[in-house]
């Protein structure tokens, strides 16, 4: 069976947990959810990729790259999904078919949580499950991509994740952890898949930290 690659995507602020409430995230740390997700897409044969930022521009850039590059998206893009207009554009310019998830109930919170910029473009919206969320959303999403596959085998040759994995999309997220092998789009672990680009900085520690926050000029501040 064709294996789909699904993007597990996280916006602002989820990198945080283990340290936001519990009464409405749970215990579990970033790091451990998404090897929690990491589990469950290995256990349906999904191959997933990961990803992070608390940077909407850098969320932006992610979603113009990932047509072609990915089969599908899970998205959970915090407070961003009640305003952010931008990533919604972006969602639909990647073209590929999504799931919200939400660990928290957004609909039984405040208000503004209630909303979400992603209606009618995603194929599921699922709120207030915990990390279980994120495996009814992988199951879902390989039984729609497994339904339309024929449509988006692509015309010939495999594309590669070269430009998932570019030097300025961060890619760690919780320094104070070892990152597992594999979880991660790592441009250091494939060079032939993602040459690095002339601003890298090649040091392997550097590339496991969050990255610096950038200037109005896109320099580092
Ligand atoms: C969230 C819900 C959002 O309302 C909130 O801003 C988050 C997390 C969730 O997973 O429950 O940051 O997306």
């Amino acid at each position: 069976m064709r294996r789909f690659r699904v993007a597990v995507v996280h916006g602002v602020n989820l990198d945080q947990l283990g340290r936001r409430d519990p009464k409405h995230y749970g215990p579990l740390t970033f790091r451990e959810l998404e090897r929690q997700v990491d589990e469950w897409a290995g256990e349906l044969e999904l191959i997933p990729r990961f990803f992070q930022t608390n940077h909407e521009g850098a969320l932006v850039e992610y979603l113009h790259r990932a047509e072609g590059l990915v089969d599908g998206i899970i998205l959970n893009a915090g407070a961003w999904t009640h305003y952010s207009w931008a990533l919604r554009d972006a969602l639909e310019l990647a073209d590929v078919p999504a799931i919200e998830v939400h660990l928290s109930d957004v609909e039984a919170r405040d208000e503004w949580r209630r909303s979400s910029v992603f209606d009618g473009l995603v194929l599921q919206k699922i709120s207030g499950r915990g990390p279980e969320g994120y495996k009814a959303a992988l199951e879902a999403l390989q039984a729609h991509l497994v339904e339309v596959a024929p449509e988006r085998v692509p015309a010939s040759g495999t594309p590669t994740e070269e430009h998932l994995s570019s030097s300025d999309t961060p890619q760690i997220t919780d320094p104070t952890e070892p990152t597992p092998p594999g979880l991660h789009d790592d441009n250091d672990a494939d060079p032939a898949a993602a040459p690095p680009m002339p601003a890298q900085d090649p040091t392997p520690p550097t590339s496991m930290t969050s990255p610096p926050a950038a200037g109005p000029d896109g320099g580092a501040l």
